[in-house]
């Protein structure tokens, strides 16, 4: 098969925000106990963070991370999270049937995301509780000091304000399992409510309301549209939920349901310019797609899970190199939408649907890590259409699937040109023809390629490597054209440095 494509440096999608790379950490499972936090086991620093974790967090240059749920939130008192730790609570997690201890809460978040280079996607509990611990948590995190709450704060050792950014206002409360569920009115009514008060404090704070928790719920699209018309003046953002599963076992549909994603995507922005023009709004409201990835492997192992355990193994997926094609479609979807999909978190950062694995003795990158790694580094700045006239398959829910998965960036400080490609395709290869219109190239700068014998291998603590990204020399560039032949069921990414 053949495919020609066409970027140009006028052609632009839009800005990419550096926050599309950002993850998640919940109090779920392993994520925190055994995750990012484990006292005494072999790597762990003085506050029982683990450095092996650290250093593969920070390799993937994690921007932002949410926190501390996911459903874990809709019931979680913030409050029992602070303090002395031996005056914490053990309370019972509603959300995943667990017990949770408090040992890590958010100021010992706060320093593990300063130690991750990360900033942290604050989520408020809009399920049983509301406005009054919204703003008393916002005070606490984030008022220098003289009143209760900041000087609460202070007394915890914590002299100066976070200034945390970014507040989801609540999460998933369209969906019945959330504790506290609401109807899209009470839920917006009760945003709105929060939104104006945070804003009363602070202005200049981020703002994220609840959207809907995939865009399968059958209350999809009306929530968004109900939920923003409450809150439209008030918030920032509105979320995005996707998981893809593959309980099939059929891989083209599996690598088709990234095109779902894309139209989840617009119509979400077409709900949102609808409520803008209904308002007579100035303000173009963005989206924050801040829970994204493959989530099916664990589910069988979680229904056995015994209740009410401490951090047992819940969501424990272990990806396979089809979940790894999947992530980078996922993340090429994120890309061509980044006009309008300003933040993004991959669901979740570790143990718990995660790039990341630990035991007791190790960690290790799984096969998803190495799309989301290379986007990372590589796909910042702005995002470039792409003119791609490839050959497609037919998908019975989807429709035209074009083989070929491909975005585009524009990094001009780091002078580069770069596109990220999926061939979807079960058994062809497909030769490229990139035209390069407006650029000067200067050569191939960095090209990796990710292929797999046996698309169901997996990494685990003995072979960390068997499913990565690896160098390759399948691109050519020759003036302002990049040609090559992509390697059935792949996942590439070819950097160009720029005159
Ligand atoms: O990421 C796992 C769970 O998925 C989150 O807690 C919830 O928000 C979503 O349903």
């Amino acid at each position: 098969m053949e495919a020609k494509l066409l970027i140009d440096v006028m052609h632009k999608v839009g800005p990419i925000d550096d926050r599309l790379y950002g993850s998640f950490i919940e109090h779920l499972g392993r994520a925190v106990y055994g995750g990012i936090y484990q006292p005494g086991q072999g790597t762990a620093d003085d506050e029982g963070f683990r450095r092996d974790v650290l250093d593969l967090v920070r390799d993937l240059r994690v921007p932002i991370v949410r926190y501390p749920g996911g459903n874990f939130v809709s019931a979680y008192d913030w409050e029992d999270g602070v303090g002395p730790r031996d005056k914490r609570p053990t309370r019972l997690d509603l959300a995943w049937k667990t017990v949770e201890t408090n040992e890590m809460g958010l100021n010992e978040f706060a320093r593990w995301a300063k130690k991750a280079d990360s900033d942290v996607m604050m989520a408020l509990n809009l399920g049983t509780r509301g406005l009054e611990a919204a703003k008393n948590l916002v005070e606490y995190c984030n008022h220098p000091g003289g009143t209760y709450w900041s000087d609460l704060r202070r007394s915890h050792g914590i002299a100066d304000p976070y200034g945390f950014k970014v507040w989801c206002l609540g999460n998933e409360m369209d969906g019945p399992w959330q504790t506290g569920h609401k109807t899209a009115d009470e839920y917006g009514r009760l945003a709105a409510e929060c939104a104006r008060a945070i804003r009363q404090f602070d202005d200049s704070l981020e703002l994220v309301a609840c959207g809907s928790s995939t865009g399968e719920m059958p209350t999809f699209p009306d929530w968004e549209a109900a939920v923003l018309d409450h809150t439209y003046e008030f918030v920032d953002y509105i979320s995005l939920h996707t998981y893809f599963k593959n309980l099939d076992d059929d891989l083209p549909s599996f690598l088709a349901k990234s095109v779902g994603m894309d139209n989840f995507i617009r119509t979400v922005v077409g709900t949102a310019d609808y409520v803008k023009a209904k308002k007579r709004s100035k303000k173009t409201m963005m989206l924050s797609f801040d829970e994204w990835n493959v989530w099916y492997h664990s589910e069988e192992a979680d229904s056995k899970q015994e209740p009410w355990t401490v951090s047992p193994p819940l969501l424990e997926d272990l990806y396979n190199f089809e979940d790894a094609l999947v992530t980078g479609c996922m993340i090429n979807s994120l890309i061509r939408n980044a006009d309008r999909v300003k933040m993004a978190c991959l669901a979740q950062l570790v143990n718990v649907i995660a790039p990341i694995m630990t035991s007791d003795t190790g960690c290790w990158p799984q096969a998803t890590y190495w799309p989301f790694y290379y986007a990372s580094r590589y796909g910042r700045g702005v995002s470039l259409g792409v003119e791609c006239d490839s050959p497609a398959y037919e998908d019975p829910d989807l429709g035209a699937i074009p083989y070929l998965d491909v975005t585009a960036t524009h990094d001009e400080e780091a002078g580069r040109a770069v596109l990220f490609i999926v061939n979807r395709s079960m058994d062809e290869p497909v030769d490229i023809d990139v035209r390069l219109g407006g650029f000067s190239a200067k050569g191939i700068e960095k090209q990796v390629l990710m292929t797999s014998e046996d698309p169901k291998a997996v990494n685990d603590e003995a072979y960390p490597n068997r499913v990565r990204a690896v160098n390759t020399d399948i691109f050519r560039l020759a003036g302002e054209r990049i040609s090559g032949a992509l390697p059935p069921l792949s996942w590439s990414m070819v950097s160009v440095a720029l005159r």
